[in-house]
């Protein structure tokens, strides 16, 4: 796994600590705290969980924060099975998905910051609009020109079997933010994630749309500037693969034109 120092923040003050429980088992975490409606500069708040009575989960500490502790606290969530891919946050210097990941994983205090370099709504919400925008704009659906079939559009074994590692995506958006190519330049580079979903359809064998998706990526920033850090698949928390989707892409590219 790769760890991610986030940039030092001035701005970011200490914020309030709460009161520590007693108990033997008890754990700190330091949470990044912002709203839009006070005015004020982020903070970062110090909580005490007494994990005799906390699941193992990261998740499962920020509910039990919110519901016990601190209701002002906010954070998305839904599935807790690392399917939705909505907990997505910066654990211990870590993109990855709050719900499942273990509290073991992390040695000492815990410390929670929103996914880096996106704008925040408050607390650990990013703003996620551009991110959605751009996989919209991959046009993340089958594509046809033939006619419709009378029953189903069939896919062979074999060509089904070239969507894995690709379908099992949740959009959390942990590439994407780990990626230096995207922080810089996120208003015109796609991005692992939307990239990885735009390999999806060119491979799917049921796509008739392959040579229009192609020309769409044929830019010099909405493909172009990955240049292969790795960061993207090193944190995945699916365990996917986003820079060897994008490095097929390009192969492609350059099959096209010779
Ligand atoms: S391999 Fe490409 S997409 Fe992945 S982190 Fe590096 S530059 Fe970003
Ligand atoms: S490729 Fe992995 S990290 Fe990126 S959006 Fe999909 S599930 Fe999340
Ligand atoms: S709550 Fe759905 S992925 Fe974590």
């Amino acid at each position: 796994m790769v760890q991610f120092t986030l940039p030092k923040n001035s701005k970011i003050r200490t914020g309030k600590t709460w009161p520590k429980p007693a108990g033997a088992n008890v754990r700190k975490f330091q949470i990044y705290r912002w709203t839009p409606d006070d005015g004020e500069n982020p903070r970062v708040d110090t909580y005490f969980v007494d994990m005799d009575s906390c699941g193992p989960m990261v998740l499962d500490a920020l509910i039990k924060i919110k519901n016990e502790i601190d209701p002002t606290l906010t954070f998305r969530r839904s599935c807790r099975e690392g399917i939705c891919g909505s907990c997505a946050m910066n654990i211990d210097g870590i993109n990855t998905l709050a719900c499942i990941y273990g509290l073991d994983e992390v040695k000492g205090d815990v410390k929670i910051y929103p996914l880096p370099h996106m704008p925040v709504i408050k607390d650990l919400i990013p703003d996620l609009t551009h991110f959605y925008a751009q996989h919209a704009s991959i046009m993340p659906w089958l594509e046809t020109k033939t006619n419709r079939p009378a029953k189903e559009w069939r896919q062979s074994i074999g060509d089904r079997a070239k969507l894995d590692g690709l379908y099992e995506c949740v959009m959390c958006a942990c590439c994407s933010t780990s990626c230096p190519s995207y922080w810089w330049n996120s208003d015109k580079y796609l991005g692992p994630a939307a990239l990885l979903h735009a390999y999806r359809w060119i491979i799917d064998s049921r796509d008739e749309a392959t040579p229009e998706r192609l020309d769409d990526l044929e830019d010099p920033f909405k493909l172009y500037r990955c240049h292969t850090i790795m960061n993207c698949a090193k944190t995945c928390p699916k365990g996917l693969n986003p820079a060897k989707a994008i490095a097929e892409i390009k192969k492609m590219m350059v099959e096209r034109v010779v």
